[in-house]
């Protein structure tokens, strides 16, 4: 830029061009349903031509019928993990990587799960409770993604709109001041996009006796670990007569706080939200009203925060025979593992190359 006054002003300067090869996006997680098509994004900016190529657990994705690599880099998969005559199937980790005349860039390892919902782990089983006691009934499924879970009485759905019927998400269903109507034959109901499943049939029987019973916790809070954000629920379910009065406390002392906690059913403790100060070990007392007879149980809640980067690489032009540094910085809890690639490939230290600050 030229600026002409009262005499000649000159203004020059160089562009460097910051961006050689960058990912604007890296293909993500994702759980796909059996023999539909599946798109895993890759798209990268830099200097063109510029060509992108894919890799199923390290080895290229062929391509042809079954698999495509679209102008934008996407890689679309034409009928996923469609059975064929071997056990083969496509889940695994992919990545893309970009090449243009500077170099080569590898993504991120996206993890790709076929849908699936495997038997039940375990069946609810039949009980008997006093009238105004506890039912706790529960059955076990590791669906991917996560079952839905809902309760059916005597093959009806089972309506938990009434305050005594607590539902939780793991597949737990807590029944408080049981009636002699709440008998019934139960089963419970996984859903996800991969199936249905029934589980088989528990009889709940409601007595009429009631007699003194001394507090018991039927079951606690069972040791969890969530990310931050997500939700915590931590069970507790107590029984005896009169009905114990459920509390929570940390074992550290530190207080529980108000934000984002609540009571869900009579004693299970809902942390919305959740932060990584959120982590300790949580009890659950069941008292007797007006005694000190009481029953406790500990379950330890870890947070854990993804790793984030907060300083990246920049960029960098040198003559032969400088020294060029880059610095990376991330956070997360634990502490992330931080590693280094040069032209998609894993960088060691050798004799002019060195790792500093934690590969920092
Ligand atoms: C790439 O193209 C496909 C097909 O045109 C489209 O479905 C997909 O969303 C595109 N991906 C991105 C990241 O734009
Ligand atoms: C993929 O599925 C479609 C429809 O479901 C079918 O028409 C096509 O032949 C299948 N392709 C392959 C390669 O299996
Ligand atoms: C099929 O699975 C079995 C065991 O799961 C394995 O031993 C076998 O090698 C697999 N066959 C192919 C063709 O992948
Ligand atoms: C679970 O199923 C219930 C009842 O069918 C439905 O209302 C709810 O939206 C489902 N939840 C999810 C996360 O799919
Ligand atoms: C929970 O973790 C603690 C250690 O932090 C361990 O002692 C305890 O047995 C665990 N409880 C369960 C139910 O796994």
């Amino acid at each position: 830029i030229f600026f002409k006054a009262s005499g000649t002003f000159s203004c020059s300067f160089s562009i460097l061009l910051l961006f050689l090869l960058a990912f604007l996006q890296e293909p993500g997680d994702v759980i796909a349903a059996r023999d539909r098509p599946l798109l895993l994004d890759c798209q990268v900016e830099g200097e063109g031509p510029i060509s992108v190529t894919w890799r199923r657990n390290g080895v290229p994705v062929p391509t042809g019928t079954m698999a495509t690599v679209l102008a934008n880099g996407t890689l679309l998969i034409r009928n996923f993990s469609k059975r064929r005559d071997s056990n083969e199937t496509d889940a695994g980790e992919y990545d893309c990587a970009a090449q243009n005349r500077y170099g080569r860039l590898v993504s991120r390892k996206a993890r790709v799960q076929i849908a699936s919902l495997p038997k039940f782990l375990s069946h609810p089983e039949s009980v008997t409770v006093d009238e105004g006691g506890v039912a706790r009934l529960t059955c076990q499924v590791n669906g991917i993604p996560e079952a839905n879970i809902t309760w059916q009485r005597d093959r009806l759905p089972l309506s938990t709109e009434d305050p005594r019927y607590t539902l939780l998400p793991n597949g737990v269903l807590q029944i408080t001041a049981v009636r002699k109507t709440d008998s019934g034959l139960f089963r419970c109901v996984a859903s996800n996009i991969a199936n249905t499943r029934y589980s088989r049939e528990a009889t709940l029987s409601v007595t009429g006796s009631r007699t003194y019973r001394e507090p018991v916790i039927l079951s606690g809070p069972q040791n969890l670990t969530i990310n931050v954000h997500q939700t915590a629920i931590l069970e507790c379910i107590a029984t005896g007569n009169p009905r114990p009065i459920v509390s929570w406390s940390r074992l550290d002392g530190r207080s529980i706080g108000v934000e984002g906690i609540a009571v869900l059913g009579t004693g299970n403790l809902m942390i919305s939200d959740a932060t990584l100060q959120h982590s300790g070990v949580y009890v659950c007392s069941a008292n007797r009203p007006g005694s000190r007879s009481r029953r406790t149980a500990l379950g330890r809640l870890v947070v854990q925060a993804p790793p984030g980067f907060v300083q990246w690489p920049q960029s960098v032009s040198r003559p032969a025979g400088g020294s060029a540094v880059f610095s990376c910085t991330a956070s997360g809890a634990p502490e992330p593992h931080l590693i280094w690639l040069k032209n998609g490939k894993l960088l060691t230290p050798s004799g002019n190359v060195k790792l500093t600050n934690g590969n920092t």
